[in-house]
């Protein structure tokens, strides 16, 4: 069985196909971040009008690249939501035309339950059940997975998620975005000593997440330090004006020592944060296996502290390749395979849903 699957709910145009007795055959991605970079952020009408340029190209990449033809495909997996509607509705409906013309299965995918079966690429997938922690640039989520189509919800962000927050700050610190990376890097020659951040949300039970006062914590300590710059600098130069852009936030004005700092600290205290209520959802469920899935899974601190928890647990923790984490064709491809192989498929109608809470998941 072969199936095409199409990721567009964001800023990348992901393309693949899976197929269930060799793997992935094809997987073609392109990422819109140059697009985007000079706004500062994903700007939703770009994006739809990118994707709608580069879906069918890519779908003729993937074909080629896998050395099939359209009629030994044996069904079409697309993105329905969560995401921008105008972009998911690019791959809703380039899916569900291509599927009818075809005389094949549509099958509309959940962009998280894509993330979260994600691991199951890899050569060594975790079996059911587990706990997954979902951490991408629009959710943050704590699992319980008993089953294909089995999701609990445990928690989530009640406001900015993880990569959302990551991005935030970066931007703060004057790094160009999706900083997310970027900060990690620059994180990398911090020193964890010089400040320190709260774990927000830890002090009381719960697996919720919030992770805005972070980012204004990052905004106060930048405001702080670029302060004392400018105070220092002004006592050498007494005829520069003392208010001059003391108030904004403006991290390019912090020697780069201070911005490593800071993200070190930021970095730290969201990641612990991460291993907390991972370990409490690991206590509640009784499970052993973790699942970290979503852009943020590829930050190498989450990886090692998460590796860390487990391993102190007895347990083990699963994430995908770095290429995975972020948004792909393979987990839509994969995904609508497992569902077209349980009878599932969508009817013709071409339906996105921007919201869709993953306990909802009916398809
Ligand atoms: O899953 P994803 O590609 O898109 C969504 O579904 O949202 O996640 C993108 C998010 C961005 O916020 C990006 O900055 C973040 O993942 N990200 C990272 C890293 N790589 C990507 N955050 C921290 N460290 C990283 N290494
Ligand atoms: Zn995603």
């Amino acid at each position: 069985m072969k199936i095409l699957g199409i990721e567009s709910s964001c800023d990348e145009t992901g393309i693949a196909i899976y197929d269930d007795q060799q793997g992935l055959i094809a997987n073609q991605l392109y990422s819109q971040i140059k697009l985007h970079a000079d706004y500062g952020g994903v700007v939703p009408e770009l994006a739809s009008r990118d994707h709608i340029r580069k879906t069918v190209p890519l779908i003729k990449a993937a074909l080629a690249e896998a050395n099939v033809t359209a009629s030994d495909l044996n069904g079409v997996a697309y993105t329905a939501g969560p995401g921008l509607v105008g972009a998911l509705l690019v791959g809703a409906s380039i899916g569900r035309a291509l599927a009818y013309a075809w005389n094949v299965p549509a099958i509309a995918v959940h962009h998280m339950e894509g993330h979260l079966l994600a691991p199951m690429l890899e050569t060594n997938p975790p079996e059911f059940p587990f706990v997954a922690l979902l951490v991408s640039g629009g959710h943050t989520q704590l699992i319980s997975v008993t089953g294909i189509g089995q999701y609990q919800l445990l928690g989530e962000s009640i406001d900015d998620a993880a990569g959302e927050a990551f991005d935030k700050t970066a931007k703060l610190l004057g790094l160009d975005y999706p900083g997310g990376a970027k900060l990690s890097k620059l994180a990398e020659m911090g020193d964890a000593a010089r400040f320190h951040f709260p774990r927000p949300m830890t002090d009381r039970p719960g697996l919720d997440f919030s992770f805005s006062g972070l980012k204004t914590f990052a905004a106060n300590t930048i405001l702080k330090n670029q302060n004392q710059n400018q105070n220092q600098n002004q006592n050498q130069n007494q005829n520069q004006n003392q208010n001059q852009s003391q108030g904004m936030v403006d991290g390019q004005q912090l020697d780069q020592q201070t911005k490593a700092d800071i993200a070190r600290a930021f970095e730290d205290a969201l990641v612990d944060t991460l291993v907390i209520k991972a370990r409490r959802a690991l206590e509640l469920t009784g499970f052993n296996r973790l699942v970290i899935a979503g852009g943020v899974s590829a930050n190498k601190t989450v990886r090692q502290k998460l590796a860390e928890l487990m391993h102190s647990r007895g347990g083990q923790v699963y994430y995908p390749r770095l290429d995975f984490c972020t948004d792909n064709g393979a987990m839509i491809a994969y995904a609508g395979m497992i569902h077209l192989k349980q009878g599932q498929h969508s009817p013709l109608a071409i339906e996105v849903k921007p919201r869709w809470p993953l306990n909802d998941l009916v398809i």
